[in-house]
């Protein structure tokens, strides 16, 4: 499809017809986009990527190759200018660097708002809340306000109202760029629990090779300007992984010299 081939995102049902294999949660079909000034090379140009259900994917790039865009795209907070983005019935949760909590509710209600948003009865929420901040390891911190959290505990509010919208797909722009080493590595834990308990997908953005490669089943590389899938690599290394693993290091430094023939590409 060209870029000039406009379309609106397709909402499709995600639910497999009997004895048909599942619908990728995610399609994005030579999707590109342009902001404004299409005399410029665009900020993402023909993109195909497929997620499969419950596959963890971490896209790569440098500062500024259009991640950002990508994931809203998929969100469907914009229509790509070119291409089509197809993602389940269920809109998929974004989970940002900041945890934009409402500071004047307390973690509890934070959730349970996302939970009204979906529909959950007023009777069923507290409960549904308890049970999500348990699941972040924040159990008895309903009555909490945000003040009195720490960052990593914020993002784990965060990552349990994402999980309260009962999208089918998570999606994640750098949630942990802002925490210090040890909650992160706390954090990629956390994570890496919470999807395979609840067998989501999950879409996470990273300019962090280290972390991509400790997380992801598949690491996506892009180019910057226009932004393009370069190369991808699928992940081998059985979960539970840490940073530190020999394996994790040794397929990072491959990843890394790409990434930085890219951005010295970009350069010239
Ligand atoms: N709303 C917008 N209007 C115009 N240009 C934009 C807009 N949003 C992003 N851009 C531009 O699109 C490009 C890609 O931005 P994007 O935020 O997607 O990058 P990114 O890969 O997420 O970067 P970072 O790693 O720094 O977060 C940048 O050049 C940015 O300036
Ligand atoms: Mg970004």
């Amino acid at each position: 499809m060209s870029v000039r081939e406009v379309q609106a995102p397709t909402l499709a049902p995600a639910r497999p017809a009997p004895g048909r294999p599942a619908r990728p949660p995610v399609r994005l079909t030579q999707v590109s986009h342009h902001f404004g000034d299409t005399t410029r090379p665009p900020v993402l140009d023909r993109i195909d990527l497929v997620v499969e259900p419950g596959e963890f994917v971490c896209l790569l790039g440098a500062s500024g190759c259009g991640k950002s865009t990508l994931l809203s795209l998929i969100a469907g907070l914009d229509s790509p200018t070119g291409g089509t983005v197809e993602v389940g019935a269920r809109r998929p949760a974004l989970m940002f660097q900041e945890p934009a909590l409402y500071p004047w509710l307390s973690a509890g209600r934070n959730i349970e708002l996302a939970l009204r948003l979906r529909g959950v009865p007023r009777a069923a929420r507290r409960a549904e809340a308890e049970r999500l901040l348990s699941l972040v390891h924040l159990d008895g911190a309903h009555a909490r306000r945000v003040h009195e959290l720490s960052g990593g505990m914020r993002q784990r509010v965060a990552l349990a109202r994402a999980l309260a919208q009962e999208g089918e797909v998570l999606l994640m722009d750098e949630p942990f760029a802002a925490l210090d080493a040890i909650t992160r590595d706390v954090m990629h834990s956390e994570l890496t629990r919470i999807w395979q308990e609840t067998g989501r997908s999950v879409v996470f953005v990273t300019h962090n090779v280290r972390e991509a490669v400790r997380l992801g089943q598949r690491v996506v590389l892009l180019s910057s300007r226009p932004g393009r899938i370069v190369r991808e690599w699928t992940v081998p290394i059985p979960q539970p992984r840490r940073i530190e693993d020999h394996a994790v290091a040794e397929l990072s430094v491959e990843i890394t010299d790409h990434l930085r023939a890219e951005i010295a590409s970009h350069a010239r």
